[in-house]
Parts: C-alpha cells; structure tokens; sequence
C-alpha cells in the first residue's frame, strides 16, 4: 500500500507491528483502552461535583466516583482472571469528552446552566462507558469468558443506572431552572 493513501485519509490504514491479531488480542486491547478511560474519570469527577451546585447532581456524581473506583477494581480482577497486565492504554476518546467537560465549566456560569453542562457532559461520558462495556461484554461472550463477561455485566448496569440518574435531574429541575434564567 501507498503512504499516501492514509495521508489523505480516504485509504487503507496500515497496521502498526504491534497490532492485535485476534479477537481476544483486540479484547485485552479494549480493556486496556475502558481501564485507562475509568481511571481518567476518577481523577476529573471531583472537580464536576466541586463545580455543581444542584445538591441532587452533586450526589450523583459523588455517589459514581465510590461506583467508579468499584469498576476499576472490577476491571483489575478482569486483568487478573486473563493473567495480563492492568496497565492502561491511553483512551483518547475519554480524554477528549473530560476536556469537552472542563471546556463547558469555562463557557458557563456556576448555578443552573452550568449543571445543565455538566449533565450533558456527563451524559456523553457514560453513553461511551455503556457503549464500551457493550461490546466487551459480546467479545468475552465470544470468546468463552464468562466469568468475565458477568463482571462486566455488573459493571454496564451501574452504567446505566448513572446515566438514568442523571436525566432525572435534569428533567426534573436542572434544565427547567436554566431556562428559566434566559428570560432573566
Ligand atoms: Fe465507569
Ligand atoms: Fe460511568
């Protein structure tokens, strides 16, 4: 293949020496992507709850920072049940929506806007989580990894249960308290 054909962004991409050969490869190479992405949250959720100030969104997200260090930990036990290490693997798409995040706190006020920012924020956040675990609960199930694969299971449900919280409150007061600051 050409080098110009992935320079122009329409080509075939060629793959790196290290690339994984098959599903359960692609599997570690995935796990390693969500370890590094739950971590990375786990460092920028304080600072999401520290700039809330609907106490109902300040408890959710506090509430799934002691969640998320459970999912780590799950995720070390996944590491660990494969024999391979836990270290992560950068997640640049995490790392993108927690910058998208800090960029919403500059571009707001503090009060009930910029909680509507931070719900929207953390919204994207969990839907790429339950995306995630998603696939890597269908490839362990391929691959023969049950025990895995429930572990994982508990962890898309916690998930989705962070994500339901959070349209709660914000169809229950958040976004109607931001909108009511327009005709301020
Ligand atoms: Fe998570
Ligand atoms: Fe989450």
């Amino acid at each position: 293949m050409k080098e110009t054909d992935t320079q122009n962004g329409k080509g075939k991409v060629a793959a790196k020496s290290n690339a994984a050969e098959g599903l359960k490869e692609l599997f570690i190479d995935e796990l390693k992507d969500i370890i590094y992405a739950e971590r990375a949250l786990l460092k920028a959720l304080p600072k999401m709850a520290n700039n809330a100030t609907e106490p109902k969104l300040i408890s959710a997200i506090e509430q799934h920072v002691s969640v998320t260090e459970g999912q780590v930990k799950r995720l070390e036990q996944v590491f660990e049940i494969l024999g391979e290490s836990n270290r992560g693997k950068k997640c640049d798409a995490m790392e993108g929506l927690i910058k998208e995040a800090e960029s919403i706190l500059e571009e707001t006020e503090a009060g009930a806007v910029r909680d509507a920012g931070i719900i929207s924020a953390s919204q994207k956040i969990e839907h790429y989580e339950i995306a995630s675990y998603g696939t890597l609960i269908a490839f362990a199930k391929t691959l023969g990894e049950n025990e895995i694969a429930s572990l994982l299971e508990s962890t898309l449900a916690e998930e989705k249960e962070a994500d339901a919280l959070l349209t709660d409150s914000a169809y229950n007061s958040i976004n109607f308290q931001a909108s009511e600051e327009d005709s301020e």
